[in-house]
């Protein structure tokens, strides 16, 4: 069975893909902070049959990648690292002129630094698999000028960056940078707590992950309601 690691993956959008790979038969290592809330999701998405390695830790900390890479080499190798996991700088979202730095830099460590320092430990097993693939989970907030997006979306760039580099370094592997569209979720409801419009919640948005590892286009950067509606 092909094996993935999905940061963040207790609640929002990484749970939500853990279920989608899961239904499909694929062995799952997953990570979130929270204890609890981790254990809880880990045995549901378990219940679909596929074998699940649960991890709790922060993806800025060394050796809990190390952990996340040696789980997924315990199920096997590594088909796919999904980069989920994220931080937003200030909750709720502020302009850049009261932004603090901290948050900034935590921003950076997080979405940028993490993402790197796990792709970096993932790499040989990556490289290794039949059809391996990394995917980074962007945001519209990278490419557009939304007023007190700006430090969260300056993080989301540099992974985009990040992601277009390593595409065409390894051309062995599948890079997607994918922006998910907004989603009722727990990260968009502490960056703008007054927004409560209508919008998708993330089990919506999941299936066009799965179109991209079934199509296996070529690296790049994607949207999933474009993917979703059968364009890119
Ligand atoms: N929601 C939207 O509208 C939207 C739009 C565009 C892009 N995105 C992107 O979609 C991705 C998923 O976001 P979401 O909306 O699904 O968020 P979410 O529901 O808040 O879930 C975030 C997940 O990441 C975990 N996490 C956060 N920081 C972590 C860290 N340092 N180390 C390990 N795990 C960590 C959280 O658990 P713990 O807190 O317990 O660690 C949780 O499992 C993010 O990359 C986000 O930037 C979201």
């Amino acid at each position: 069975m092909p094996v993935a690691i999905i940061t963040g993956a207790s609640k929002g959008l990484g749970r939500a893909l853990a279920e989608a790979l899961a239904a499909r038969g694929w062995d799952l290592v997953l990570d979130a902070r929270t204890a609890e809330v981790l254990k809880d999701t880990a045995a549901a998405v378990a219940s679909y049959g596929t074998r699940v390695e649960a991890r709790v830790g922060d993806v800025t900390d060394a050796g809990h990648r190390a952990e996340l890479v040696a789980a997924a080499r315990q199920l096997g190798g590594c088909d796919l690292l999904v980069n989920n996991a994220s931080a937003l700088g200030a909750e709720p979202l502020v302009r850049l002129a009261e932004l603090p730095l901290d948050g900034l830099r935590r921003a950076l460590e997080v979405n940028v630094v993490a993402a790197l320092g796990l792709v970096q430990e993932a790499l040989p097993l990556l490289r290794g698999a039949r059809a391996g693939a990394v995917i980074t989970v962007s945001s519209d907030a990278a490419a557009e000028a939304y007023g007190t997006w700006g430090g969260y979306g300056a993080s989301k760039a540099a992974l985009d960056q990040l992601a277009a580099v390593l595409g065409v370094e390894e051309p062995r592997l599948r890079v997607w940078a994918v922006d998910p569209g907004d989603m009722a979720t727990d990260l968009y409801a502490a960056a703008v707590p007054d927004d409560d419009g209508p919008r998708p919640g993330p089990d919506g948005v999941a299936p066009a992950f799965v179109r991209l590892l079934d199509e296996r286009p070529a690296s790049g950067r994607y949207a999933a309601p474009a993917l979703l509606e059968g364009g890119r």
